[in-house]
């Protein structure tokens, strides 16, 4: 059965997600304090066993960045990424009735910009905005 959890900070489970989809686990330590300065997560079990996460990050009330949307690969495909935006979501709402001027930001990665138009994001470009940018070292 597929169900989900709120604000579980398993540094366990955030690892090997991390290391499923191949972008190398963080040291524990790293995790840890990741999860603990995280404002609000979504972790999703089949049974017990973790297969997907999503994380909001942020001043919890102006600016939140969705972050790590991350759906095991034997389980993508099958809605698990659209249950955790659709939550994360559903908690961005609440926060809109405190501060109706609340701006949510994403940096998709490469090719999967697609999955995230259809919640609504649009490339800062295609909004009259200038790039997004990363520091790169
Ligand atoms: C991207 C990811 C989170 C999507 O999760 P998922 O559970 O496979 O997606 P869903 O099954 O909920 O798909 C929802 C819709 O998005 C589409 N979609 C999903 N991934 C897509 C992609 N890479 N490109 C285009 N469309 C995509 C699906 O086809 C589906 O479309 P539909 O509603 O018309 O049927 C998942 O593939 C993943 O974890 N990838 C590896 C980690 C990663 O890159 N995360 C994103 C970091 S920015």
């Amino acid at each position: 059965m597929i169900t989900f959890k709120e604000n579980n900070k398993n540094v366990d489970e955030f690892n090997l997600l991390y290391d499923s989809v191949g972008w190398g686990a963080y040291d524990n330590e790293v995790s840890k304090k990741a999860l603990d300065n995280t404002f609000y997560s979504i972790s999703v079990y089949d049974d017990n066993k973790i297969i997907g996460y999503g994380r909001l990050i942020g001043d919890t009330i102006c600016f939140l960045y969705i972050q790590d949307i991350i759906v095991k690969p034997e389980y993508q495909g099958k809605k698990i990424g659209t249950l955790i935006m659709d939550k994360l979501l559903e908690k961005v709402s609440q926060i809109k009735k405190e501060n109706p001027c609340l701006r949510v930001y994403l940096g998709a990665s490469k090719n999967k910009e697609k999955f995230y138009e259809k919640f609504g994001f649009v490339k800062r470009i295609d909004a009259d905005l200038g790039y997004g940018m990363i520091l790169k070292k």
